[in-house]
């Protein structure tokens, strides 16, 4: 399957799937809670100006606005625009500067006039190379010097330990997918099941900072999103307890770096320098 071919299966997925509230279950709490951390860790004072290319519904895009940034979201799925608008304008006073169907290859945006690009889904959607270097190319040119990109992948190994802790390893339908994962990173849902997500490509933690490097930024760091965390048993339990969720934070961030257990996050973050 092509490219293009990938991306009307991604949006075909997206159209059927509640994307807008993904973040509230589970361990995604998690989740959102760590790639906020980690875009704060580096992202320049208020008002600078953010691209958020693959913004899905605005989860980021309008908690960023609401802190004082300038944020423009483009993401491929006319729904998720809707819903990125819908949230900006309940915002009050803090919109989305704009928000807008578009396909992260492409930036519609000027040369050198943003200070930071997310890219939290197109990394990983595309499955081609080319096109996720076509990507990062795009996000790099439209920073100035010294601007920052965020880059979200999903572990190469995040089916194996997906299938194995939420109990579909041994589903037949399943393990082709499987072993597609493994063998070559090229994910590819060849059931109507939509838990087993669509077409994307799953980084090992290397290829993540290859292909930023690939594209002209210097590598500030790779670190896992939510590292270990997503294997807790009872999450909820320890999620909404607030000394238990600060001790999960804490052991997520003390292996973050970790060379050995960033394959065992369910994603992964490279934040890169232009
Ligand atoms: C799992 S959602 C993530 C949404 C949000 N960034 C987040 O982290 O919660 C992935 C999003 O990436 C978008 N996407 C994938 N490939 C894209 C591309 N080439 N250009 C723009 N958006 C893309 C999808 O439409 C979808 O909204």
């Amino acid at each position: 399957m092509s490219n293009d071919d990938s991306i009307r299966e991604v949006a075909r997925h997206y159209d059927g799937a509640d994307e807008a509230s993904r973040l509230r279950t589970g361990w995604c709490p998690l989740e959102q809670v760590r790639t906020q951390e980690l875009i704060l860790r580096h992202m320049p004072p208020a008002p600078a100006t953010s691209i958020d290319a693959g913004g899905g519904a605005g989860v980021y895009a309008c908690w960023l606005a609401a802190r004082g940034y300038q944020v423009h979201l483009i993401d491929l799925v006319p729904k998720h625009v809707e819903q990125a608008r819908a949230a900006s304008a309940r915002q009050f006073g803090h919109p989305l500067a704009s928000a807008e169907v578009g396909d992260a290859r492409h930036l519609p945006h000027r040369d050198a006039s943003a200070d930071a690009v997310l890219l939290l889904g197109p990394l990983y959607h595309l499955v081609e190379r080319e096109d996720r270097l076509a990507c990062l190319r795009a996000a790099h040119r439209v920073l100035r010097p010294g601007g920052l990109v965020w880059g979200a992948a999903i572990s190469h190994f995040a089916s194996l330990f997906d299938s194995l802790s939420s109990g579909f390893f041994d589903d037949p339908a399943f393990a082709p997918i499987l072993a597609r994962d493994l063998e070559d990173g090229q994910h590819r849902n060849t059931t109507n099941n939509p838990v087993y997500f669509t077409d994307a490509f799953f980084h090992r933690p290397g290829e993540l900072s290859r292909d930023l490097l690939a594209a002209g930024f210097q590598v500030l760091e790779v670190v896992a999103i939510e590292g270990p965390g997503w294997l807790a048993r009872n999450f909820d339990r320890l999620w909404n307890d607030p000394v238990q969720r600060e001790r999960l934070l804490a052991a997520v961030r003390k292996v973050e770096r970790e060379p050995s257990v960033l394959g065992a996050s369910s994603h992964i973050m490279a934040i890169g320098q232009k």
